[in-house]
């Protein structure tokens, strides 16, 4: 073989290697739209946001109270009675973020309360056991290095 159909035959497989690992990184990915493609109604029940932060409007179960309230900032107690937030989460977690921001000085952070809630307790906690993840929710921004997390619409 000539030496320049030998490299542009390595660079074409390499193109292969390349395009098929990114489909197989894409076909992993079972939450490319983060909290709201976990949080439906199915075989495990209603786990859609709504129905849970409705829930928590009347009360908020002991564990899931305990949780938040180590995510809580220095001072303060939570009531264990959430909000009535229906007409503020038509996108999620954006819809969240804009009482649970990063410089909240009544109630917990939501990166903080998403990661206690979500990457605690190992094998007890249902999205460990089964397989959840850091990039559940982060998506890679290849482009930027960024790792924003998809907010959308519950389904
Ligand atoms: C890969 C699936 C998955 C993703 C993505 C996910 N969750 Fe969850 N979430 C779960 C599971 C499973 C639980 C139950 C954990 C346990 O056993 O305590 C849970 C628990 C919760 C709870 C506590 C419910 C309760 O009654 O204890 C809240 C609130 C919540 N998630 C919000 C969110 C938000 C907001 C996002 C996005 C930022 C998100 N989740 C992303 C699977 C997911
Ligand atoms: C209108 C503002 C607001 C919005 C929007 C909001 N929250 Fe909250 N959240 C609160 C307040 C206030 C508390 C503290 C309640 C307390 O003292 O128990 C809280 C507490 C919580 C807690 C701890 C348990 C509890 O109720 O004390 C969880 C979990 C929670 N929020 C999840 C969410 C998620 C997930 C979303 C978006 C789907 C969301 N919140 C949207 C205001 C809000
Ligand atoms: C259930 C969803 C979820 C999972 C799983 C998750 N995060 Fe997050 N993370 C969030 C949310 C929501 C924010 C806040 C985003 C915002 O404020 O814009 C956040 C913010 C962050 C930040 C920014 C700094 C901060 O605390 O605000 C870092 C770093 C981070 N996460 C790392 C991780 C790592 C590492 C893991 C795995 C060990 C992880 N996250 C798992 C939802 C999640």
């Amino acid at each position: 073989m000539n030496k320049r159909i030998l490299v542009s035959t390595l660079v074409l497989a390499g193109a292969v290697l390349a395009w098929s690992a990114a489909r197989v990184q894409s076909a992993a990915d079972a939450t490319p739209g983060a909290c709201v493609d976990c949080h439906v109604k199915g075989a495990d029940g209603d786990l859609r946001l709504s129905v849970i932060l409705a829930g928590l409007t009347k009360e908020v179960p002991a564990a899931l109270l305990a949780k938040s309230q180590a995510a809580a900032p220095k001072g303060v107690k939570l009531k264990g009675k959430h909000p009535n937030v229906a007409a503020m989460i038509k996108s999620i977690p954006d819809g969240c973020l804009k009482c649970h921001t990063k410089t909240s000085k009544s109630i917990p952070a939501l990166s903080q309360l998403m990661h206690v809630i979500h990457m605690t307790g190992g094998d007890a906690n249902k999205f460990l056991k089964s397989g959840g993840a850091c990039a559940s929710c982060h998506k890679l921004d290849e482009a930027t290095g960024l790792q924003p997390i998809p907010s959308g619409a519950e389904k």
